[in-house]
């Protein structure tokens, strides 16, 4: 297992891969490795004959007021993380490998990265879509592997490798938690005790959510307004939003006929967490 900075050897060691007839499986990250990144890891392992992790903390998917500069990492914890799921090799480049200092393409999703987390992060799934077709044409892997923790990336990945033809299989990967509920996030290390404690209640309300829906509850304000309150009652607590959308679509939907992604994001003190559930 090695760490690769540059897109030319990269090309290089998967064009080898290629003539030997082998397949290759990619899990694009942002690094600060957990649980939930190693279930995409080892089940790319399984289903390929080479896989690639890239460690990119992606500059242009993050809002000017965001988290960019502090974003955490840990470089050695992420090398052990990836050679002990069995990925072949780590794509870790500079932010100058990648982007040209006048770099100006960019890939947009259109709808369906308008609703959700595109209200409150408008430039998000654009740097999204950029990087990863980026990704996609540096490792041209057959498998592309991406949690359901990010519904929503995970929806616009498959839209855009559809709309756009691209020729990979994208492959979606259930939600890994803590043991009190707690969706993992490499985003979780800003939590102090009290906040850490308190973000069990994004789960929490999305259980009651879930009780509702498999209780036959069709309505989504009704989902909605439950979850809310349950939020509501942790004071460290605060909704950016609580919404029923159609999946994979991602538009808000008033009643549920079809498959339905509800969705939360909610601060914690300073710290925006995700978590959601798809309706069967
Ligand atoms: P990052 O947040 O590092 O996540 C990388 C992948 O791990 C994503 O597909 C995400 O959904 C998945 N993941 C994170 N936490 C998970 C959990 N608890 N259970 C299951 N999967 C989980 O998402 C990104 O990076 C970036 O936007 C990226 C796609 C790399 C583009 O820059």
């Amino acid at each position: 297992m090695k760490v690769i900075n540059t897109i030319e050897e990269t090309r290089s060691i998967i064009s080898r891969w290629r003539s030997e007839g082998l397949s290759v499986g990619l899990v694009p990250t942002m690094g600060f490795l957990h649980d939930g990144h190693k279930s995409l890891i080892s089940r790319a392992v399984k289903e390929n004959d080479r896989v690639v992790v890239s460690i990119f903390v992606n500059p242009i998917q993050f809002g000017k007021n965001e988290d960019l500069s502090v974003y955490p990492k840990d470089m050695e914890k992420d090398f052990e993380l990836c050679k002990s799921a069995g990925a072949d090799f780590i794509f870790n480049p500079e932010s100058e490998e990648m982007y040209y200092s006048d770099f100006s393409t960019f890939v947009d999703a259109g709808d369906v990265a308008k609703e959700l987390c595109g209200k409150s992060r408008p430039v998000h799934f654009r740097g999204v879509c950029t990087v990863v077709t980026k990704l996609l044409n540096i490792v041209k892997p057959d498998r592309v592997y991406f949690g359901q923790k990010d519904a929503q990336q995970l929806a616009i990945v498959k839209r855009m490798v559809r709309d756009l033809s691209v020729d990979v299989e994208v492959i979606g990967c259930p939600i890994i938690r803590e043991e009190d509920g707690l969706a993992k996030s490499s985003r979780n290390v800003y939590l102090s005790p009290d906040e850490r404690k308190a973000a069990v209640i994004l789960n929490k309300a999305l259980s009651r959510g879930k009780e509702l829906v498999d209780g036959g509850e069709k309505r989504s304000s009704k989902i909605i307004r439950a979850v809310s309150d349950i939020i509501s009652t942790e004071k460290l607590a605060r909704i950016d939003y609580v919404d029923v959308v159609s999946f994979p679509q991602i538009q808000h939907i008033e009643t549920i006929n079809c498959q339905a992604l509800v969705a939360v994001a909610v601060y914690i003190g300073k710290t925006r967490l995700i978590d959601n559930f798809i309706t069967e």
